[in-house]
């Protein structure tokens, strides 16, 4: 991908520039908690973005992605917002970081990603964290990788439209080879978790039912907008409750006339996956995988059933897991498509993928795509 990118910015703009990767990432479980102040237990991936970056000695951006074979060129103002979708996401980043201080300089730039678009594993925060990453660098800026992260979040609020939570830009602008991260989304405290389940004798997989997500414009805000209202009702009683994550499901039980079924069902989801996420926790620094399986089951039955964020395929691909005596598999990310994660004991694994596969065909006249989980680093500098 590197050489892809190089060949091609030379070819484009001449004379060669900075190159910076970031990662997508996967979650092992709690999902739709960050934005309701939970936890999260990310780890990036060994797939993500690639870019080539030069300071041009202009006030615009001219910006190409390889995967679209596409251009864009943009100035650095308010007004100047591109009209391509993807080039958003980098008109973005400068945008924010401007208004965090920065003085952003025109530049030209290539990009690349093998982070599959649309299948949850967040090729968009890939993106971001790139572009959010080389220009500190470039430009000697100084923000720590928090302060990246939230300016790839404020991205996706203010230029794209997904009132996404920091899980994402987060897991990659501090992913660590061979780590988990453990983030605390009220508190933006973390911990680093070593995750090494072949020495357990697991396989993490990734099995991407090739529905496309599209969490713009999604149910996704909706969801999050649900969570919020649950969260107000509570407070009325409960002054203490900032986010879902602080009120305990008694708690909603008493708002129970207040909010819709629909409010109710979601916030149930959300207040029990906080539960489920610490549980999980304990049992992976034990290595005890079954019990990190069977809360991974209990999330994807709650994100399907209360939270709604499955599909049909989604389901199918978990039931047929189920039944291959998977230890745990659940839908990953904002949900709506993508793929499921799946923590597979070793003896099982080349069992579960031959039959995944042949039965998602049989059912939907399409391939899944199967991805073993390498955990790799964050953002960096590459050249
Ligand atoms: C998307 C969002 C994240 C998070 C997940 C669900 O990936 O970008 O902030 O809310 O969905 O856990």
């Amino acid at each position: 991908m590197k050489t892809e990118v190089r060949a091609k910015f030379a070819e484009l703009y001449g004379e060669a520039g900075s190159v910076y990767a970031s990662p997508g990432r996967i979650n092992i479980i709690g999902e739709h908690t960050d934005y309701n102040g939970g936890f999260v237990l990310p780890g990036a991936i060994d797939k993500g973005m690639v870019a080539e970056i030069k300071f041009n000695g202009t006030d615009k951006v001219r910006a190409f992605a390889l995967d679209l074979n596409e251009s864009s060129e943009f100035g650095l103002n308010e007004e100047d917002a591109p009209t391509e979708g993807w080039a958003k996401y980098i008109f973005g980043v400068c945008r924010e970081l401007t208004k965090k201080g920065a003085t952003i300089k025109g530049f030209d730039t290539a990009f690349a990603g093998d982070v599959p678009l649309g299948a949850g594993m967040s090729s968009s925060a890939a993106l971001e964290s790139t572009y959010a990453f080389a220009l500190n660098d470039m430009l000697s800026l100084d923000f720590d990788l928090m302060s990246l992260a939230k300016v790839g979040q404020a991205t996706e609020h203010n230029y794209v439209g997904v009132k996404c939570g920091i899980m994402d830009q987060f897991a990659s602008c501090h992913g660590k080879a061979g780590y988990l991260m453990r983030l605390d989304c009220k508190t933006g405290e973390f911990a680093y978790v070593p995750f090494d389940p072949e020495k357990y004798g697991y396989k993490v997989v990734l099995v991407d039912t090739c529905v496309k997500h599209e969490l713009v414009d999604s149910p996704y805000n909706r969801r999050r907008e649900s969570c919020e209202r649950a969260a107000a009702a509570i407070r009325k009683t409960h002054p203490e409750v900032e986010f879902l994550r602080d009120a305990k499901l008694e708690w909603l039980e008493d708002v129970i006339g207040e909010i819709t079924m629909e409010d109710y069902f979601r916030a149930y989801y959300a207040i029990e996956e906080v539960d489920r996420l610490l549980t999980a926790c304990s049992a992976l620094e034990k290595g005890d995988y079954e019990t990190v399986g069977k809360k991974m089951y209990g999330t994807h039955n709650g994100m399907s059933m209360l939270y709604e964020v499955s599909c049909a395929e989604l389901d199918f691909v978990n039931q047929v897991a189920k039944e291959c005596g998977v230890t745990g598999s659940r839908v990953m990310g904002g949900g709506f498509g993508g793929c499921t994660i799946n923590i597979v004991k070793a003896d099982k694994y080349d069992h579960f993928i031959a039959t995944v596969q042949k039965a998602y065909k049989e059912k939907y006249c399409i391939d899944c795509k199967i991805y073993p989980v390498v955990i790799s680093d964050g953002a960096r500098k590459l050249v």
